[in-house]
Formats: C-alpha cells, structure tokens, sequence
C-alpha cells in the first residue's frame, strides 16, 4: 500500500537537485543544479521546500517531521529504471554461458532458446508465482535506489498471458513502495503458434488483444521489438499508429541488432522513446532529437551481449535527450544494477556523470511521461530521493560498479536503510 511521511534532510554535503519539470536536451542534461549544504523537506508524501539548509530550516517548526542529518553525504532524486521486463517465469542461466562459448543471441533465439524459453515460462507460471517473484525484484531495484520502473509484458504473446502479467503489474504497483509504470509489449516476439506469419500475429495484437489491455486500462505504453527476424518496419508502425489511436504512448525496441530504420520510424509515428538504439544511423539520431524523442539506451546489455555500445556522447551532441535504464530481463540482460549502468554511460558511451545522473532521473521520468511528478528534487514533486554515502556526486562513477545507496526516501518514507555494520 502506497503510504507518504512528512520528513526532511538536511546538511547535505551536495543536494542534486536535477532541477526540471520536463526532458533535458544534449549539452543541458549537464546542468544538475547542486547546491551545497541542501535541505529539503516533504510533507505527506510531496516535496515543499529545497534550498540551502540554513535559508530552509530559519525558524521551520520541524516537530511534526523525522529528521535525516545528511553531513557528508550526497542526495539526489530517486532513480528511474524506464526500461525493464521486469515479470517473467523461469530462468535462462544456461543460455548465457552458451553465449560465452560463442552461440549469438539471435541463433539461440532460432534454436527455440531466448525469449520464446521464457514464454514458456511464464504461461505455465501462477500468479502468485509471478507476483512473488517481481516483489523480490522489485526489493533488489529499491535497495539501488531506483523509486520508480517501468515493466513491460511480451513473455505471453497470447491474450491470457500478457493479461496475467500486465495484472501482476498492477498489483505489484499496488502493493510495493516502488512506482511501476507499465507497458504492453505483446509484439516483443513471434510465438511459435505464429512461426513464418508475423503479420497475421500483429493483426491478432491489434485486433484481439490491444483492445482488451486498453478497456481493462492495464498499461500506459505500446512497445514493439523492431528487428531483423522479428518485426519489419511495416508491421512496426501499423501496430504502432493503431496502439496510438487506442491511446496508448508509444516506445520501440529499435535498431538494437541491426539497422532496420527503427529510429527513423519511432520519431516518424511520435514515439515518447527509442530504445537500446546501438545501430541508429545519423539520420536516424538526428531525426530523433528534431522529434524529441528520448534516446533510452541500456548498456549492460549491450555489455552482456558483448555488442558495441550506443553512441550516447553523439546523441548528446546532436541534440537529444538521452535516458538510461537496466533492460533487466531473463536473457540478453540480467541485472538490475544502477551501477554498472552508471560505470558503463560514463566509461564506454562517453557521457559524463552529470549527463549520466540525468538520464536516470529526470530524462527517465520524461521517458515515462512522468518529468512533471518525479526525476527531480523540486517543490511539488514526488519526495522521491536517494541519499549517498559519500560526500560528492563524483563519487558515483569513480566507486566503481559499487552501490553507494545509504538511504531510500519514497513519498517521504524511509522505505531502504542500509547497514555498513552488517558483517560479522
Ligand atoms: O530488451 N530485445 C528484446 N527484448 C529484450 C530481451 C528479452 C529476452 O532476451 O528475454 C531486450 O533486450
Ligand atoms: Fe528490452
């Protein structure tokens, strides 16, 4: 059950405040606006005040408020992983280590391997099964500081399991701390009932699937897997233009293996993102940020898939807005650490900390629609924040892959404490 507190933090070494109510463009998502010995208060849930700690505690009757003395240490908004499939049955442990020996992610998925295994999965799964095991999940997100995810269906591929998953969803928004935006994503993978009849498949989505996910007002987003092998071009915007007209906001999987022009068609048909985007061409990215299409680009899966990284530093400098997420998922990207995906922005996409802080926070909220209620420390947003152990932001990238979350703030609750006493 979502509950709010009334709290306040205060002598924060640095308060990131990512100051912002919608997407930061290229050069700009450099501005994170740190102010030195920040405060903030919160109260029932909703940030109120934000400045230095001596302009915003001056005569502030503090009584009805828990108090966090942040000396030392960084705070910064709550992070935003706007990309996962986060509900899935069964595992594929095996099928990394195959990859490891040299099979590619696309001959496994030939081999019945790869997302259709997990399809399997996750018919056959209960849900309850399901349910318990996203609240794991999602307790793993938290304790990395994310406050909200976004999680996508696409392991059914037919009406009653992408139901049954899409209402795990929401249950688990229900249930746990975390926020969870959530997205249809029935066109993630031709089932093996469809093998060789792709189109047929996108009309069954359309016509037998979509309407139901929309009457039932399960998901806020369409998303497709536009790729070689998978869904062409063509099929990718009749379901994308129709997903549209039911009211649906639009992502893509787009040009992630190879480049089909998925870019080019997520700013042609107005999607909100484009994501993985390892293959965009120049055209491409340049027709992205004329669209303000937010570049959602995931690099431990390219890491995981030992494929070469998007080219966030040329996005950036083109004029788009650039996000960054997880992609947690059973098969090409199983992780949920907001570390390494801050080691990897920095260190191999070339994009510097202060870009990469906000593309997990405020360019994560825009990608989720969300840049007016969460990914900044500002007065009427969520209070959703993260409090870091060590005194500088710098810290997060040069700790390297290494959890520096101390805190966890939701809604002005201490939902994640953590405790550097714990070995014995
Ligand atoms: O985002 N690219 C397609 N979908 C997922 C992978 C899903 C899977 O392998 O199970 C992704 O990487
Ligand atoms: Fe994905």
């Amino acid at each position: 059950m979502k509950t709010t507190g009334n709290i306040i933090l205060k002598n924060a070494s640095e308060l990131v405040t990512c100051s912002g109510f919608e997407r930061k463009i290229g050069k700009d998502m450099n501005n994170i606006h740190v102010i030195k010995d920040g405060a903030v208060v919160i109260k029932d849930g909703i940030i109120t005040k934000v400045g230095k700690t001596n302009e915003v505690l001056n005569g502030f009757d503090t009584t009805e408020y828990k108090v966090i003395d942040c000396t030392g240490k960084t705070v910064t908004p709550g992070f935003v992983d706007s990309h996962t499939h986060l509900v899935f049955g069964g595992y594929r442990d095996e099928e990394f280590s195959w990859r490891l020996r040299g099979d590619s992610y696309v001959s496994i998925m030939e081999r019945g391997g790869g997302i259709v295994k997990t399809v399997n999965g996750t018919r056959s799964a209960s849900f309850d099964e399901l349910f318990n095991e996203g609240i794991k999940r999602l307790n793993s997100m938290a304790r990395f500081g994310v406050t909200t995810v976004e999680s996508k269906s696409g392991y059914g591929l037919d009406l009653d399991t992408e139901l049954k998953q899409l209402e795990v969803n929401k249950a688990l928004n229900q249930k746990h701390s975390i926020d969870l935006v959530s997205t249809f994503m029935g066109a993630h993978d031709i089932p093996l009932e469809y093998k060789g009849r792709s189109a047929e498949y996108i009309d069954y989505i359309i016509d037998e699937v979509m309407p139901i996910v929309k009457q039932k007002n399960l998901a806020e987003f369409c998303d497709i897997f536009t790729e070689d092998k998978v869904f062409s071009i063509e099929e990718s915007r009749k379901l994308l233009l129709s997903a549209k007209e039911m009211g649906f906001k639009l992502k893509m999987h787009a040009d992630e293996i190879v480049q089909l022009g998925g870019s080019e068609l997520a700013a042609e048909v107005g999607c909100i993102s484009a994501d993985h985007l390892l293959q965009a061409s120049d055209k491409g990215i340049s027709d992205m940020a004329k669209a303000g299409v937010i570049c959602t680009l995931l690099p431990a899966t390219a890491y995981s898939l030992k494929a070469d990284f998007a080219r966030g530093r040329h996005m950036i400098d083109n004029g788009c807005s650039v996000a960054v997420a997880t992609d947690f998922n059973p098969g090409s990207c199983f992780t949920e650490s907001i570390p390494l995906i801050i080691s990897l922005a920095t260190l191999y996409m070339g994009m510097t900390i202060e870009e990469t802080i906000s593309a997990l926070t405020i360019n994560g909220a825009a990608a989720l629609g969300r840049a007016d209620k969460i990914g900044s420390i500002d007065v009427g947003k969520q209070g959703d924040l993260v409090i870091h152990e060590f005194p500088s932001y710098h810290f997060l990238t040069y700790h390297i892959a290494v959890s520096s979350v101390d805190t966890v703030i939701k809604d002005g609750r201490v939902i994640y404490k953590s405790n550097k006493n714990e070995v014995k």
